[in-house]
């Protein structure tokens, strides 16, 4: 009983003694917040863990109340100024992940979730010309080809008059375009019954699992000590079809036998680390496919969304389209669809409303101390930015919640370019934009020239992002973007 009584007492002072420590005497102790929140982790545990992806929200409301910098944990600042945080993301040439928010995310071997600098900027040479528009752009005829197949599905759907799931089969193209661009095949997502319905589930699933280990992290391991047998009963069938395709990278017979893809290009490359090279592969290639999935396939739904709840935009785009006589195979003019300025203000204003990843991004600057007026952040201090309170800024876009196209069609909205951020920043900025344009323009293009689309009761409710797990998730029971359709 004694030792419980000094095992349970030691514990609570050394606790008390740290909460003194952050809040009287670390050097972020001047930083404006809340007390609760510079004291624990708990505090962000609660919103993140327990309501699930709510700390986007708690961290916009601490803003309200405190001012553009707030303390957000014992070890984190985040800052509400678009101006600042575009030079300090983009400008700053050496700036560190924040290793604990990433190490969650596709594992140490992914270039997505590298802390260090110099190894990220290493990692990403091995795959950046592969992503660049001009090689992209051979790429093109089979996103062609996947919006066709997705148009058969429509076409089947309106013959027979019923609704259709939009979410779900953007996500399947955008599933389908990017594994068939990083790994030996594609993963035909747009081939199942369910429209990869369960695939949705699973990529969720994955997305909350990581956010507790972020504060869990001894789960991590506990996962990957887990008999084959149980982890494969857990799976779903579709993450079962990935994990399978992506062993077949790890027979290098296989991979002469494919036609080159970029995770080929990774393997291909020079540079090498000491350590299990396949096992990094393995985790570039899941990161690419979580990477370029749920957030393209957002992207769509929203653009489509805010589309169909405006009979102007969406009579001024098909007119657009029509007038351009642009042919929508694959013989397709890419670039000058990409020119189409009606088009492009819809997938703009589409893209501001998506956010990209919806939560904060964090970086580190380990050389130097960072000045924010009165406030001195020392170097290694994780500061963070979040591109939705951005987005979503009336003072950067007015009345920032209606769906405005007609924004990025004035005289000065190139100044307006500065503040949007969807694909990150800096560095670290996305290097599957390119892939995740063409699939954009190509599929509101087609779809819209081809069909005539209703939206079936969805709501903004089915659609907005409740919970930012690091990609944003509408409420649990949504049924995402359903629509009726009708050949033109
Ligand atoms: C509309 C679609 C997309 C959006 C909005 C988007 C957004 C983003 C954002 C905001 C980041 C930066 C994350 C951070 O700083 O932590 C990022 C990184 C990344 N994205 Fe995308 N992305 C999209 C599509 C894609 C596609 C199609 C691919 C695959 C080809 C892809 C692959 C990646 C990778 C590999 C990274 C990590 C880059 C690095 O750390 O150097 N993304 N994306």
């Amino acid at each position: 009983m004694f030792i419980f009584v000094l095992l349970f007492g030691g514990v609570a002072l050394w606790q008390a003694g740290t909460v003194i420590y952050h809040l009287w005497f670390s050097s972020l102790a001047k930083i404006p917040g809340s007390k609760l929140a510079a004291s624990t982790l708990l505090y962000e545990f609660y919103y993140e863990v327990i309501c699930s992806g709510k700390y986007t929200r708690q961290i916009e409301r601490m803003h309200e109340k405190y001012g553009p910098i707030v303390r957000i944990s014992p070890y984190e600042v985040h800052i509400k100024d678009a101006d600042f945080c575009v030079e300090a993301f983009s400008s700053v040439k050496k700036l560190d992940k924040y290793g604990w928010w990433y190490r969650v995310f596709g594992g140490p071997g992914a270039t997505v979730s590298t802390e260090h600098h110099d190894v990220h900027k290493s990692r990403r040479a091995t795959f950046k010309n592969f992503l660049s528009p001009v090689v992209v752009r051979d790429f093109v005829p089979t996103i062609v080809e996947k919006v066709k197949q997705a148009g058969l599905i429509m076409s089947h759907h309106a013959h027979m008059g019923k609704p259709l799931c939009m979410s779900n089969l953007y996500r399947c193209i955008a599933a389908d375009t990017v594994s068939a661009y990083a790994l030996p095949a594609s993963l035909n997502m747009l081939d199942s019954d369910d429209l990869g319905e369960e695939f949705q589930s699973g990529l969720r699933l994955f997305f909350e699992a990581a956010t507790t280990m972020r504060f869990l992290g001894f789960l991590q391991p506990l996962m990957m000590m887990m008999p084959d047998l149980i982890f494969k009963r857990l799976l779903t069938g579709p993450a079962r079809s990935l994990i399978k395709l992506i062993r077949t990278i790890q027979k290098p017979a296989d991979i002469e036998k494919s036609r080159p893809c970029l995770l080929d290009r990774i393997k291909t490359n020079n540079y090498r680390e000491n350590g299990d090279f396949r096992e990094r592969l393995l985790q570039e290639a899941e990161q690419f496919i979580v990477a370029g999935t749920e957030t393209t396939g957002y992207a769509l739904s929203v653009t489509t969304f805010y589309i169909l709840q405006n009979a102007d935009i969406q009579k001024m785009l098909r007119q657009e389209l029509i007038d351009a006589e642009i042919s929508l195979n694959d013989d397709i003019d890419i670039i000058s669809l990409q020119n189409l300025s009606y088009l492009s203000a819809v997938i703009t204003e589409g893209l501001r409303f998506a956010h990209g990843v919806g939560s904060r991004l964090p970086r580190v600057n380990k050389s130097s101390d960072v000045q924010y007026h009165q406030w001195r952040i020392p170097a290694g201090v994780p500061i963070s930015m979040t591109s939705r309170l951005h987005h979503e800024d009336p003072q950067l876009f007015p009345e920032p919640l209606t769906f405005r196209p007609d924004r990025w069609l004035q005289p000065d909205s190139k100044r307006l370019r500065k503040y949007l951020s969807p694909f990150g920043l800096g560095s670290r900025i996305c290097p599957g934009m390119h892939l995740a344009f063409y699939e954009i323009y190509i599929a509101i293009a087609y779809i819209f020239t081809h069909f005539d689309v209703d939206n079936n009761g969805t709501t903004k409710d089915d659609l907005i992002s409740a919970h930012d797990l690091g990609a944003p998730f509408p409420k649990r029971d949504s049924k995402g973007l359903q629509v009726t359709l009708q050949l033109r």
